[in-house]
């Protein structure tokens, strides 16, 4: 559920109209909703109600740095990827001790980053990461608090680059190892052995992947708990999905799927949901440049393109997408919406039926809040759209649009002669 909804002919994002918006912004836009953001962090929060636990909002999914302070002040944590992350929710205000930071390349650098910061705990991925946490503590004299991230090996039903719980993928330590590399990390004096992780894979949309990996955790913890290894912390990942289309999972039947198998567990669970909280949260807004129409097709030429979001040439997304003025009479036809972009994968929607717009309508293509602008780039040297954070009725511009002199920071124009100098 979220707050895009239309008043008569025209789509208002909350209290504000989505076309004023444009007017004052530009197109393209991200323009995200406050109040779906806070909607989303709360129904999540009840579904896990009854149970000590803590959210980590997964910060990949949508990283401005608004949107985590928001977040923040709601008290929720944050599952962290980089340094970047790891600065931008400091710099939001986040509380380090809700951090845990997630991910199988982390550098030294980025883990001395954290540590300094004090994070929760670092999700381990492998045993050379095991002893470089370790001999990167030794060297800050002080103690790494870690939680071992165990590949539940099971097959979420999702697209395959983004699952991640099957063996054969690059995440977590084999289900069958997690006693070796527990004794081992125990043997480490430089880590504090606190919890123990998974992440099975994104946009899921059954609750069976998530009651299998619940009683996969549950018989890991106990297998532990019997060499006398208790642990603090479950941190469940994320994964949960959004209905982009027709698909749904209501939150009650995940958190019941999970919880069932682990009720008996005296440990405070986490959580990392990311597109649960952001997905239906945000739109990408442009504008239609031109109609075209060949002897076999139709194409509504659009001023987004996937180097704004890149879901739907990357995965095959679907995205809705809404006319922001549905005058009464529109003509449904069967286009295929498309950007500017020098490649065929540069899509929104393909063979679709929707009502046709004119050159200069604006059109909203939804679900873009998660993994939208946080997946931009400058390809074809286009710069990365604004993001605006809607609020009842005010807006704020919350990050602004590139320009020129955006996309060449930190080029040089160094002089070369037509042949090698000898
Ligand atoms: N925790 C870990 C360790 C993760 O790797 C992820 C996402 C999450 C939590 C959050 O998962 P979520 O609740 O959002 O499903 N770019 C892709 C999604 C990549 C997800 C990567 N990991 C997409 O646009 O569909």
């Amino acid at each position: 559920m979220h707050y895009f909804v239309y008043r008569g002919e025209e789509l208002f994002v909350e209290e504000v109209s989505v076309k004023a918006l444009a007017a004052e912004v530009g197109v393209p836009a991200y323009v995200y909703s406050a109040r779906t953001l806070r909607r989303h962090l709360k129904v999540f929060e009840q579904a896990l109600a009854g149970t000590d636990h803590l959210i980590c909002f997964a910060a990949k999914a949508l990283s401005n740095l608004s949107v985590l302070k928001l977040l923040a002040a709601m008290g929720s944590g944050f599952d962290i990827v980089s340094q970047g992350e790891l600065m931008r929710c400091l710099r939001a205000g986040a509380d380090a001790r809700k951090i845990v930071f997630s991910g199988v390349g982390k550098s030294a650098e980025e883990i001395a980053a954290a540590l300094k910061a004090g994070i929760l705990m670092f999700n381990v991925e492998s045993r050379p990461e095991l002893y470089q946490i370790a001999a990167i503590a030794r060297r800050l004299k002080t103690r790494a608090p870690i939680s071992l991230r165990v590949n539940p090996d099971l097959d979420p039903g999702t697209h395959p680059h983004i699952s991640t719980g099957h063996r054969t993928s690059k995440f977590g330590v084999p289900l069958k190892q997690l006693a070796e590399y527990y004794d081992e990390a125990q043997a480490l004096k430089e880590l504090e052995v606190v919890g123990l992780s998974t992440h099975i894979g994104s946009q899921i949309t059954e609750p069976e992947p998530f009651r299998e990996a619940g009683e996969k955790l549950a018989g890991a913890m106990r297998d532990l708990l019997a060499k006398g290894i208790e642990l603090r912390y479950l941190d469940l990942g994320g994964g949960v999905g959004v209905p982009y289309q027709d698909e749904s999972i209501e939150l009650e039947d995940y958190a019941s799927a999970i919880l069932k198998p682990l009720r008996a567990l005296k440990v405070k669970l986490i959580a990392e949901p990311g597109r649960v909280i952001a997905g239906n949260a945000g739109v990408l807004l442009t504008r239609v440049l031109y109609i075209k129409e060949t002897d076999v097709k139709r194409f509504i030429v659009i001023d987004g393109a996937m180097n704004d979001l890149i879901r739907p040439a990357l995965y095959d997304a679907y995205h809705a997408i809404w006319p922001v003025d549905k005058r009464e009479h529109a003509e449904l036809a069967v286009a295929d919406v498309v950007g500017p972009v020098c490649e065929s994968g540069d899509f929104f929607a393909r063979d679709r039926l929707l009502p046709l717009p004119r050159p200069g309508d604006l059109l909203a293509v939804m679900g873009a809040g998660a993994y939208g602008f946080v997946m931009a780039s400058n390809y074809n040297s286009r710069p990365r759209p604004p993001e605006v954070l809607v609020d009842g009725q005010r807006w704020h511009v919350v990050r602004e649009r590139e320009t020129f002199d955006d996309l060449i920071r930190g080029e040089k124009l160094v002089e070369l002669g037509p042949e090698r100098e000898p």
